[in-house]
């Protein structure tokens, strides 16, 4: 996989064993694990309660093509959480998020989606997609093997610019905006105060559907943004964590949305609609959503992670003001990200521009040889409900002497 490529070093750690907020590598150095599998082990490694739940599933049948009650009861809290009320299961967050686009377009009969530079949903075609300088849409670098060019799929623009999002819908001819509400790809970069309301206004007044996609901002509570921001999407879109690390995704769509579905005629949603897949919904997926969402990633277990990541948030802030350094911290509920530009990026495009590997390199290879685990990619910094304080203590400590060090020697 291209992340395991780009872990500082020159290689991959291989693991021995992992539990909660830890990790022990095949030479038995042992490490805190903040990276957590980029969010997929949000809730911690192999939390008890879904290893009970998927142990005590695995012998009463793993895939049979049906829902369980596990089923129901997972589609139940997703819905109490995310504000749409019908749920759909799919393996992954990607298949999540091309199940919610071919929808869209089959509602609304329009061809082209809508999404912002340097966003990432997955390894989904119409997303490698970024506006140049020119307002142009083109692909982003390094798409390989596309069929077509994005350009055709996909109009990009810059999140928390209003005007473009107006400029770029007003031909009614984009399907659905595919959003994270705070962009997580190139570090944290939160939306504008009212941007969310214009968002939704904008679209709704155009006929374009609004997908959310909270695979990642999760992180901000129990319910995402949609929750803490009382967001109204017309699909919710999130895998990763809400299976505890076992492969599962989900889409969640409003009533509107079911309704306009099955006003379709002649739609074939039951053979070869090209939504679903063998596999999606089986019982262990749902055996792991029911318990990671019943027991791990709770209300409560936010109230903790959350303030822990304050506390990360703060110590950095501190440290970013005490050694004067261009930086930034920005949190997302339970993630915090520190950036190399002296106010966070507004836009995918800046925070793409403040990207810098070889320092990047630096301070993950130095806290990794000192045993803490960051993410590869750029620098977030994730709480799982096992993490603890002297956790992030030892983060803290080991990101000043990286850079006491680092600018002794310049
Ligand atoms: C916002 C967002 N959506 C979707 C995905 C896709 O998740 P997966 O690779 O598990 O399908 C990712 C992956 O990083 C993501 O960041």
């Amino acid at each position: 996989m291209p992340w395991m490529a780009r872990w500082p070093g020159g290689f991959p750690l291989y693991v021995k064993h992992a539990a909660g907020a830890h990790l022990v590598d095949v030479d038995d150095h042992a490490y805190v694990d903040l990276c957590l599998g980029d969010t997929g082990a949000m809730g911690g490694h192999s939390p008890p309660a879904v290893v009970h739940a998927v142990q005590s599933q695995l012998g009463r049948g793993i895939t049979m093509m049906l829902p369980t009650e596990d089923s129901m009861r997972a589609a139940e809290e997703l819905a109490r959480r995310f504000r749409v009320d019908h749920w759909q299961f799919t393996l992954s967050a990607t298949d999540a998020n091309r199940c919610a686009l071919r929808l869209a377009r089959q509602i609304t009969g329009r061809k082209k989606i809508l999404v912002f530079s340097y966003c990432y949903h997955g390894t989904v075609d119409e997303a490698f997609a970024v506006r140049d300088s020119h307002g142009q849409t083109r692909p982003r670098e390094g798409n390989v093997g596309s069929a077509v060019d994005p350009a055709t799929t996909t109009r990009a623009i810059e999140f928390n610019d209003v005007m473009q999002l107006e400029h770029a819908l007003a031909d009614e001819s984009i399907a659905c905006v595919l959003a994270e509400p705070a962009m997580t790809n190139m570090g944290i970069v939160l939306p504008i105060a009212g941007y969310h309301d214009a968002l939704r206004t904008i679209s709704r007044r155009h006929g374009t559907l609004l997908i959310i996609d909270e695979t990642h901002t999760f992180s901000m509570g129990a319910g995402g943004c949609t929750q803490a921001w009382g967001l109204d999407p017309d699909i919710v879109t999130i895998g990763k964590s809400i299976g505890g690390g076992i492969p599962s995704g989900a889409l969640g769509m409003n009533a509107r949305v079911v309704r306009d579905l099955s006003l379709q005629q002649g739609v074939d949603y039951e053979d070869t609609g090209g939504v679903g897949g063998t596999l999606a919904g089986n019982a262990i997926s749902a055996a792991a959503m029911c318990a990671t969402l019943e027991q791990v990633l709770t209300a409560e277990a936010f109230d903790r992670m959350i303030p822990l990541a304050s506390e990360l948030h703060r110590s950095i802030q501190r440290l970013i003001e005490s050694h004067q350094l261009p930086w930034n911290v920005v949190q997302l509920g339970c993630r915090v990200e520190y950036g190399f530009r002296p106010k966070p990026a507004q836009n995918g495009t800046e925070a793409h521009a403040s990207a810098d590997r070889e320092l990047e390199s630096y301070l993950h290879l130095y806290l990794l040889n000192r045993g803490v685990l960051i993410t590869p990619f750029h620098n977030m910094v994730l709480m799982s409900p096992t993490t603890t304080l002297d956790d992030v203590t030892l983060h803290d400590r080991l990101l000043t002497t990286a850079i006491d060090e680092l600018m002794a020697a310049v």
